[in-house]
């Protein structure tokens, strides 16, 4: 075994859905965690929800709901999201379980013994966003809260307070030391807030005023500060103190955050783990901001994009690829719908997808898509490895340092230079000149790069790397990262599929019809308006009997469906999570016949379903008897 990795990201609040920046960092960790796990590595991927606070109270009372069912809610919300985007996490935390209440407790009963709390008044600005007592700095000219735009509450109360300045010198010093904190200018931002005393940490609430959260074991009147309980998730999470693997876990410790909550993680919860008597985490990876329009993606501001509208229109490894790619890790980033279709386009449509329909479609025409013998290598060929090798070292060294962004462009030169390698080479040329072995060879060494690139890819490509090397006859889960320099492999004899194409162009029609999220629909109060009957004879209504039905690669809702009425037409529909395409052959459907013929993810479709939707989804409109393909429906 390689080493062992613990990750972790945030656990979120749920008072809101999961959005495009929880899905960044969440994507981020997850494509680490693979990563990884194909070098070898044991991984352990933490994330979780963050449930207590007064946060989610007032959400929950806006909707109507008992926090409890709330938080439930939005909690399944978040895995399932997770789920969809295939993140690969190994446990999910949620603050609200007896597990982690149990380690809270036992942490701060064990800090009080040790003295580290003390009760006192405090009055003082309180903000609800915030949910703490704010300094006079932390207010802006007219005394509103600078984050939440909000004037705060004044509050006195009598409350246990943790002595953080006491612990300051020995973090300044940590800090300074050790590079805890990656980019390190978010290491220059904390020793700089290190500069001055710390104030002390309120680690409680009393009950009178909010009875959702975690009690104090040693005073039943009060319960936890919202972030000294969901820290605890990082330990918890792990099952320390009992199991006894937390250990080497928590050894072997890398946070994800954003810039957002630097503060409690580089200040208050380092000193937390000291008082205890534990190490600090081995690293705090901090990220920027996805913006929209130059402003933080935030639910407040409700500019916000929905991470699984988009990974379901456009496919997931899509999402996945352009967040990595877009974002330098450590900077703010904008997104933009234009430049997500360009870098798909771009990149995976045309520098990826085309190198390998070119090279998969000259194998399957010409070969019966057997894997040929290498001849012998001529310097091109050698040229082709020495560059996809040493693209591979660079990709490998940046990715380790989080520079998605640069490991992918240097990956994706190599996969145009592959593309210039078959220009070159043109092995439709040796083949028309009975030069067979030539282009056997090339297309064997150009097969192999593909392999290289589907396996490196495969942590921020999952999904079509794995059909790309099923295609290819071999199976993600028995090769590892060694495996991308294997020039053997696929090996000599074995069958490759064309397959249908994974990554279709978006085309132009296309694009205006884009969206980043679900429209919200207007129930129109108006009268509906009515038409005379000939506006419907305009449209060609006919029985069509389904000859053949698949999944549409990279779409989970599309189907491509060949159909019969009483010509053969082709028809993509959005019916693959109501249908499985067996389901479909031999059944008869009504169809509108003259639509407009669109292109869908590159594929023309020659007319729609019929279908009736409720709250319980999706069925197809059938004939009640059988009737001929093509009869007319009116
Ligand atoms: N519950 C706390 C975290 C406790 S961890 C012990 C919390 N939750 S949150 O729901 O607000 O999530 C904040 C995190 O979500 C950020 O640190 C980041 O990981 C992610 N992001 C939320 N909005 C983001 C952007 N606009 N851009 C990038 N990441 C963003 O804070």
């Amino acid at each position: 075994m390689a080493g062992i990795k613990y990750f972790t990201t945030p656990i979120y609040y749920v008072n809101s859905y999961p959005h495009l920046g929880h899905a960044y960092t969440t994507l981020v960790v997850d494509s680490l965690a693979r990563y990884y796990r194909l070098k070898g590595y044991e991984v352990f991927f933490l994330t979780g929800t963050d449930e207590h606070g007064d946060k989610i109270v007032k959400a929950a009372q806006k909707v109507g709901k008992s926090p409890q069912e709330f938080v439930d809610e939005i909690a399944t919300i978040f895995r399932k999201t997770w789920d969809s985007l295939l993140v690969t996490y190994d446990n999910f935390i949620r603050t609200t379980e007896e597990r982690h209440k149990k380690v809270v407790q036992y942490i701060l009963q064990k800090l009080y013994e040790k003295g580290e709390f003390y009760l006192d008044e405090y009055e003082g600005n309180y903000c609800f966003g915030c949910e703490r007592f704010l300094t006079s700095k932390e207010l802006d000219e007219e005394g509103k809260c600078k984050d939440h735009k909000t004037p705060p509450v004044y509050l006195k109360e009598k409350n246990y307070f943790f002595n953080l300045e006491k612990y300051r010198p020995w973090l300044k010093e940590l800090l300074e030391k050790e590079d805890l904190i990656y980019p390190s200018f978010y290491k220059e931002e904390v020793l700089n807030l290190l500069e001055e005393p710390l104030p002390p940490l309120c680690i409680s609430r009393p009950k009178a005023r909010l009875s959702w959260g975690i009690e104090l074991p040693f005073d039943r009147d009060y319960v936890t500060y919202v972030w000294f309980d969901a820290l605890i998730n990082y330990l918890s999470g792990i099952g320390f103190p009992e199991n006894p693997s937390w250990e080497k876990l928590w050894t072997n410790s890398y946070h994800f955050i954003a810039k957002d909550i630097l503060k409690p993680h580089a200040i208050y919860w380092p000193i937390m783990l000291r008082a205890l008597g534990l190490p600090p985490y081995k690293k705090l990876f901090v990220h920027g901001y996805w913006l929209m329009h130059k402003m933080k993606m935030s639910k407040s501001l409700g500019n916000i994009v929905d991470p699984l509208y988009l990974s379901q229109k456009y496919g997931r490894d899509i999402l996945r690829y352009y967040l990595l790619r877009e974002m330098a890790f450590g900077y703010d980033a904008e997104f933009s719908l234009e430049n997500f279709i360009l870098r798909y386009n771009a990149d995976l449509a045309n520098d990826y997808g085309n190198l390998i329909f070119r090279t998969l479609n000259l194998v399957e025409k010409h070969f019966k898509g057997v894997v040929q013998p290498y001849g012998e290598l001529r310097p091109e060929d050698l040229e082709l490895r020495a560059v996809v090798e040493g693209a591979l070292k660079k990709y490998e060294k940046y990715f380790e340092a989080l520079q998605f962004h640069t490991a992918l462009e240097e990956l994706f030169q190599a996969i145009r230079y592959a593309n210039v390698y078959i220009d070159r080479t043109a092995p439709w040329k040796e083949i028309k000149e009975g030069r067979l072995e030539r282009a056997g060879t090339i297309l064997r060494n150009l097969l192999s790069a593909i392999k290289a690139f589907a396996i490196a890819l495969s942590p921020v490509l999952p999904d079509s790397s794995e059909t790309l090397l099923r295609n290819l006859g071999l199976n993600l889960k028995d090769l590892s990262f060694e495996d991308t320099t294997n020039w053997g492999l696929p090996k000599e004899g074995s069958i490759v599929y064309k397959g249908s194409p994974l990554f279709p162009r978006i085309e132009k029609e296309e694009i205006s019809e884009m969206k980043i999220q679900e429209p919200i629909k207007e129930e129109s109060k108006e009268e509906k308006e009515v038409y005379p009957i000939e506006e419907f004879r305009k449209w060609d209504l006919r029985i069509g009997k389904v000859v053949f039905a698949e999944k549409v690669q990279g779409a989970d809702k599309l189907l491509r469906l060949e159909v019969l009425c009483p010509e053969k037409r082709q028809i993509v529909s959005g019916i693959a999570q109501y249908y499985k395409p067996e389901e479909l052959i031999g059944k008869e459907v009504v169809i509108v016949v003259n639509l407009k013929p669109a292109k869908i993810r590159g594929i023309l479709s020659e007319g729609m379903l019929l279908a009736a939707h409720d709250d319980k989804g999706l069925t197809l409109i059938v004939p009640e008897k059988e009737v001929t393909a093509g009869a007319k429906v009116s």
